[in-house]
């Protein structure tokens, strides 16, 4: 068994270095990224859900021994079987936990963890509708709270690397067929078998997984409807924090080509119309941001000529705007939470992008034809990653 890891193990660690020295050598001078952010203060009501929904029988969480021990239980797992849940705070959104507890082998490929259902409001039998109509089951508030206490396990930890950033290029064609049976393995448990968004967890997502066989996607760096290969492979390396969608940065190159390879093959035919406005993909390279950018961008979000970012984000960002009822109506979900969720593509660039294209139809695009407005997206960028308590 040990033989058959080691050389996967090394594999990984030179992948990391190599990304990590890449990062070091292509980041352009910006705040440093990714700080940890400090441990919440614990609340012992939660600590006390965490207790009673059994986590602990086989999960060690090392940061909290001593609050766990406390409260009776041991902080280093019963029966260890899953790993230690440090760290693992606000890395995917409370609905990935509820999808998790009911399906672990949905969002998580060949999760030995059992399911969970008898954590759920009559064991899983009763269900509400979620905001798109669909019907959901509910979990108890035990339940809910056992995850509000998952998700204050921010501190760093050893256990758990950071999921890589910024943007991959692809050097690897890919095989298209190799892509469509990682694809049955690895994706299809939230993005459904067919690609196309619907699968037995997708309704506990407050933004379900893309629907990737039609429609627009959304998490790209090109004015086409369609991502570039890169884009796409940045969308694998990085996953989508926050969003639920995990990183795949663990899958050699070759193998992430393929998935890709495998993607681009569902819109055929649009990628090879669209091919060529690739070409206007958006590069530039992030400012040194400086607190007087952090100030000009506080102003430009609240203006209300041309941004007008408040009136769905809120005064503060914290998604409360007046349009958040319409956009909820329109879509199921609302405008992000700006300072307390974790952002899917929160780096300089990625957040460039964001801005300058919008996000599908619910957010639109802020750059201008000329693009004379660069300078107060950049500022706009600083403003954001300023409020963001995982980006500041
Ligand atoms: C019977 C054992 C068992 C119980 C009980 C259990 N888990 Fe797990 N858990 C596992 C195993 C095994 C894994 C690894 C496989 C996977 O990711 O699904 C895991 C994985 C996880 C992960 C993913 C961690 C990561 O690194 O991505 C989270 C989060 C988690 N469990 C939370 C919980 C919570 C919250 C509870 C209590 C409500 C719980 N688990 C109860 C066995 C268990
Ligand atoms: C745990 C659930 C989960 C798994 C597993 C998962 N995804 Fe996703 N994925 C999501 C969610 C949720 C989104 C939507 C995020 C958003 O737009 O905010 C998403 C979005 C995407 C997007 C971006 C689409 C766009 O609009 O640009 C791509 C591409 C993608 N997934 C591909 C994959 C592939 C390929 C795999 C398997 C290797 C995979 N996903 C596995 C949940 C998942
Ligand atoms: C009409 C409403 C609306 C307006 C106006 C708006 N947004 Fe958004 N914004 C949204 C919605 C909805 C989302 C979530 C989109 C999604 O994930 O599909 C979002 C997402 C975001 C994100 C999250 C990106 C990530 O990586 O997770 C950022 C950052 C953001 N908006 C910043 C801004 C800024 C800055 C402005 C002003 C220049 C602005 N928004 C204007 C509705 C709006």
């Amino acid at each position: 068994m040990l033989d058959r890891i080691w050389p996967l193990v090394l594999a990984l660690l030179c992948c990391l270095a190599a990304l990590a020295a890449g990062l070091l050598t292509t980041l352009p001078a910006s705040p440093p990224q990714g700080q940890p952010t400090p441990p919440e203060p614990a609340d012992e009501d939660l600590a006390r859900a965490y207790v009673e929904a059994q986590c602990w029988h086989c999960h060690s969480v090392s940061q909290r021994q001593d609050e766990l021990s406390r409260l009776g239980v041991l902080a280093a797992g019963a029966r260890p079987a899953g790993p230690d849940l440090s760290g693992v705070g606000g890395l995917y959104p409370d609905g990935w936990h509820f999808a998790h507890l009911w399906q672990p082998d949905a969002v998580s490929w060949h999760s030995h963890m059992p399911a969970q259902r008898h954590l759920f409001a009559l064991g899983g039998k009763a269900g509400s509708a979620n905001l798109r109509g669909e019907m959901v089951p509910v979990p108890s508030a035990t339940t809910r709270k056992a995850v509000q206490y998952v998700q204050t396990l921010m501190a760093p930890s050893p256990q758990r690397l950071p999921w890589p950033r910024g943007r991959h290029s692809l050097t690897d064609s890919g095989s298209v067929v190799e892509g469509k049976k990682l694809f049955a393995e690895l994706c299809s448990g939230c993005h459904g078998a067919d690609g196309g968004g619907k699968s037995a967890v997708s309704a506990f997502f407050e933004k379900p997984p893309a629907n990737l066989s039609g429609g627009i996607m959304m998490w790209r760096s090109t004015k086409a409807p369609l991502p570039s290969y890169d884009d796409l492979y940045t969308t694998l390396t990085n996953g989508l924090p926050g969003a639920g969608m995990p990183s795949f940065a663990h899958l050699s190159e070759s193998r992430r080509a393929g998935l890709v390879a495998y993607l681009a093959s569902m819109h055929r035919e649009e990628f090879n119309a669209y091919e060529p406005q690739f070409a206007e993909v958006l590069g530039t390279d992030a400012p040194a941001f400086t607190p007087e950018m952090v100030e000009r961008g506080r102003a430009l979000y609240r203006d209300q000529e041309y941004y007008k970012c408040s009136d769905c984000h809120g005064a503060d960002g914290r998604g409360d705007g007046y349009l958040r009822g319409e956009v909820l109506r329109s879509f199921g979900y609302g405008p992000r939470n700006l300072v307390a969720e974790r952002l899917r593509r929160g780096y300089p660039e990625g957040l460039y992008v964001t801005l300058a294209l919008g996000l599908g139809r619910a957010m639109s695009g802020y750059l201008k034809d000329d693009a004379s407005n660069e300078a107060d997206l950049w500022a706009l960028v600083a403003y954001v990653r300023s409020i963001n308590r995982f980006e500041r």
